[in-house]
């Protein structure tokens, strides 16, 4: 698969990604880019930054040396460098509640659906379409898997994501309550859905 518009390519990864996409996640996921966050905890995460890195790229190997069967991740690179994935996601198959939240009296019965998680564009390539464009790359990959349906979770304090997933038409299917929230403040976790 490679599927290119504007000026970036959406294709599946393969081994050679590793390195980049791992740079991405862990630039996305544990680098904070507010000024606002306290000096220790920068520092903290600047001296844990390979450690952190390595640990991500040792289980990206292992998801891509499972060749577990409904399993993708797709990257996108830009015209002018396409071996540097810029951006990335990863689709596997994962249990969901099959009935939303506020119909909670019919029961809790769980099924497998394809499940989006790690999706990040690098700082420096952010609102210019990259996410939305993967985003729909994915659905069409479910596609050929004979899927019309598509779950992720998203922390509720998370803006730039819950507007991406609202702007392409994915609503809230359930919600965590989980102790952590309710005792300590912190963010819950929003499943959301998309059905095409
Ligand atoms: C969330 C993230 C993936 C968005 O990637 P992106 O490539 O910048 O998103 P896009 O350019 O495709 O944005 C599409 C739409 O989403 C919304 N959006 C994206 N980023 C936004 C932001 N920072 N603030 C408000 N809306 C935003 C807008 O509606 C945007 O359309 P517009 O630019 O025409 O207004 C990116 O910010 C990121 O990697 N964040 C860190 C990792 C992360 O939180 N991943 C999601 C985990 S659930």
């Amino acid at each position: 698969m490679q599927r290119q518009s504007s000026s970036f390519i959406i294709r599946h990864a393969s081994s050679r990604d590793v390195g980049h996409v791992s740079d991405i996640l862990t630039e996305s996921f544990y680098r904070s880019h507010d000024r606002k966050v306290n000096w220790l905890l920068r520092c903290f995460t600047d001296l844990a930054y390979p450690l952190l890195r390595y640990g991500i790229m040792l289980d990206l190997n292992s998801r891509f040396s499972e060749q577990t069967p409904c399993y993708a991740c797709l990257v996108a690179t830009h015209t002018t460098n396409k071996s540097q994935a810029i951006a990335s996601l990863e689709i596997c198959m994962r249990y969901v509640p099959t009935k939303p939240h506020h119909q909670f009296w019919l029961g809790h019965t769980m099924q497998q659906y394809p499940y989006i998680f790690n999706l990040a564009v690098h700082p420096q390539w952010r609102r210019r379409g990259v996410a939305k464009q993967l985003l729909l790359a994915a659905e069409k990959t479910v596609k050929q898997w004979g899927f019309s349906r598509l779950y992720m979770h998203v922390l509720e304090d998370n803006q730039p994501a819950r507007s991406l997933y609202d702007d392409i038409g994915y609503r809230l299917h359930d919600q965590e309550n989980s102790l952590n929230h309710w005792l300590l403040g912190h963010p819950r976790r929003f499943l959301l859905q998309k059905n095409f």
